[in-house]
């Protein structure tokens, strides 16, 4: 299974002067983390890295020191996640039928839920990892009113891994270029086209290391997973 990993980012809400993908976890770059995870995961056979050029020397040093015995490569990513991934799907290998994209900053996924999501996706035409949500939401207006509260037991609290079948994501991609739609992840460009969109089960520590806060329960996460081993 080819595997993209969007790593364009710039970290503004980390508060970081660079990619937050470089911040260390336990003495690894979060960069490394979901490169390692990659690496143990069975199922995932290439993987190309969506980023900008002025990471990359940072990144081949990263590359350089890790055991990774699968192709990489590295594609130049865009000005949002979106164009990111636009990229990435003009670099796949043309073999490449279904694709696996997964967040470099999601670092704490486990190698099941890629492989069980690759698996999965040879089933069907889209997927994503999701776990439902657990607080209460609201809609609420630009005056801070609420106008809604949505039964919960219909949502979900999307993640990635994200599958799809490439033919169609790119068309996808192509149809939201023409009619300027701009999406936080490639599901909704699926939902926007009436495709359909599974979702596989989660994992609650599949935590998207966005702030501060998060680094710190990351480490605690992959503390209390290496005391366990
Ligand atoms: N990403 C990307 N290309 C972009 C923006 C984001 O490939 N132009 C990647 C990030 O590197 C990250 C993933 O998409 O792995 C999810 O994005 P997010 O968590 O929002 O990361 P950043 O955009 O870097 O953070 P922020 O939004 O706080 O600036
Ligand atoms: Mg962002």
């Amino acid at each position: 299974m080819y595997l993209l990993i969007p790593a364009a980012g710039v970290g503004k809400r980390m508060g970081s002067d660079r990619n937050k993908l470089l911040l260390e976890v336990r003495s690894q770059t979060i960069l490394a983390w979901t490169l390692l995870a990659a690496q143990a995961a069975d199922q995932i056979s290439w993987i190309g890295i969506i980023s900008q050029p002025i990471d990359w020397p940072d990144f081949k040093s990263i590359l350089a020191n890790l055991p990774l015995t699968k192709p990489v490569e590295l594609i130049i990513g865009g000005s949002t996640r979106q164009e990111s991934v636009y990229n990435g799907l003009q670099a796949l290998p043309t073999a490449a039928e279904q694709v696996l994209i997964h967040d470099g900053a999601r670092c704490l996924v486990t190698p099941d839920l890629l492989n069980s999501c690759a698996q999965a996706i040879r089933q069907c035409s889209g997927l994503i990892a999701a776990v439902p949500v657990k607080d209460t939401i609201k809609v609420v207006d630009e005056s801070g009113i609420i106008q809604s509260t949505p039964d919960r037991s219909h949502l979900w609290a999307a993640q990635t891994p994200q599958g799809f079948n490439v033919e169609l994501l790119k068309q996808c991609h192509a149809e939201g270029v023409r009619q300027g739609w701009e999406v936080t992840d490639d599901a909704a460009l699926f939902e926007k086209c009436g495709i359909e969109v599974r979702i596989v089960q989660g994992e609650e520590t599949n935590l998207k290391i966005t702030t501060p806060q998060d680094l710190a329960i990351a480490e605690f996460i992959l503390t209390s997973r290496s005391s366990s081993k």
